[in-house]
């Protein structure tokens, strides 16, 4: 049984249903009201400023009928539905989260144990099965990371994987870029270096939030891809450490590419940024581009190197990390904001040829939720 209260002044109501109470103040009802004189029926945006809305506004009845709640206010005279679904959905009296550092539902947070289970699409499947798609998405969301295989093996052949989702994002480095690797046949003691987990351009602001890596060609030994979960590293550093934790995400790092002529890219940002109630929202992490710190206080800085040293180590730990091996058409994708990725050194003789992109998460996420709504509204008819 559903039941909703007033207080005194009007400035609040108490909507306790079967299985919680909430409070929804009267100036936020006001303001989320879904009839056709405050939102455009088509797209949904607000028509009105909050200047429209009296500063003194109040509730001055509200009922509950079926599942909808009726509010009226003061001093407009205007009556508002609201279903409880939605209040539901968008309530906001509940406890603030505790603990720095969380995620939210939906992200869950690996280590090695993902190896067998890493998001995979089939290219086909992908690109002619709405469900597949949706279902691959959805591992990106939750994992920030996903493969696919079974792609073309064709000059720009990453592009069509970025078309599954989204937008490529063009950078100084072009609409793409080459990693090609011709290990030494004279020298079979070459060994192709190793490169450190690390997330992509951390210089730019904003960074590109999805990177694309699609194998054209792979016939050198080693060159195995790694990939590190920075939220989990971040999570673990906290769990050690909490003032190495607040010391990475309370000071800006710097980090600077200027390897070309014309180019200077500067960024001041955390390592670990978190949103201001605390929430994990992204991880840079890149030994090559780290420039001059100077952003930390004098008495600080000891501790916020051996703060960066420990996240290092953390990174490092094999336990960590999802090692896999591309095969020409086939391709990882990862959310650069959270995902770090590192090579294996080569050895050996052979080629390894590999394409790369950026692209945004704002796109790959408005390509999954879009398609959710559908899907959800497709079952409710
Ligand atoms: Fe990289």
């Amino acid at each position: 049984m559903t039941s909703v209260t007033l207080d005194p002044s009007g400035s609040y109501l108490t909507l306790k249903t079967a299985h919680a109470t909430r409070r929804f103040h009267a100036i936020w009802l006001r303001d989320n009201a879904a009839d056709a004189e405050t939102r455009a029926p088509g797209n949904w945006q607000r028509l009105i400023t909050l200047r429209d809305i009296p500063v003194e506004t109040r509730i001055k009845n509200a009922t509950v009928k079926d599942d909808t709640l009726e509010v009226r206010f003061d001093p407009e005279g205007k009556v508002v539905s609201y279903g409880l679904a939605w209040l539901d959905a968008h309530a906001y009296d509940d406890a603030p989260p505790q603990a720095r550092g969380w995620t939210e539902p939906g992200v869950d947070l690996w280590d090695a144990g993902l190896m067998d289970h890493v998001p995979t699409g089939d290219f086909a499947e992908l690109s002619q099965s709405r469900g597949a798609l949706s279902q691959w998405l959805e591992g990106m969301n939750r994992y920030g990371f996903g493969k696919v295989v079974n792609g073309p093996i064709e000059d720009g052949a990453l592009f069509r994987i970025v078309d599954l989702f989204g937008y490529v994002r063009e950078t100084n480095y072009g609409r793409h870029f080459e990693v090609r690797t011709e290990v030494n046949p004279t020298n079979l003691a070459f060994t192709g270096a190793g490169l450190q987990a690390h997330t992509d351009n951390p210089y730019r602001d904003p960074i590109p939030t999805v990177q694309v890596l699609y194998c054209l060609e792979s016939s050198a030994a080693g060159g195995e891809n790694m990939v590190v979960d920075g939220f989990a590293a971040a999570r673990r550093l906290r769990d050690d450490n909490e003032r190495y934790f607040d010391l990475l995400a309370d000071h800006c790092a710097r980090f600077e590419y200027a390897g070309e002529a014309g180019v200077c890219l500067t960024s001041r940002r955390p390592m670990i940024e978190l949103a201001p109630d605390g929430e994990l929202t992204a991880v840079r992490f890149n030994n090559r581009s780290m420039a001059a710190v100077t952003d930390v206080p004098f008495d600080r800085m000891a501790d916020y190197y051996a703060a960066y040293r420990r996240l290092g180590e953390i990174i490092d730990d094999e336990a960590m990390a999802v090692t896999f091996r591309l095969n020409p058409g086939e391709a990882f994708v990862v959310d650069n904001t959270r995902v770090l990725h590192a090579r294996k050194g080569y050895s050996g003789q052979g080629t390894r040829w590999l394409q790369g992109c950026y692209a945004d998460k704002d796109g790959l996420r408005s390509t999954y939720d879009a398609m959710r709504r559908a899907q959800t509204q497709e079952a409710a008819q």
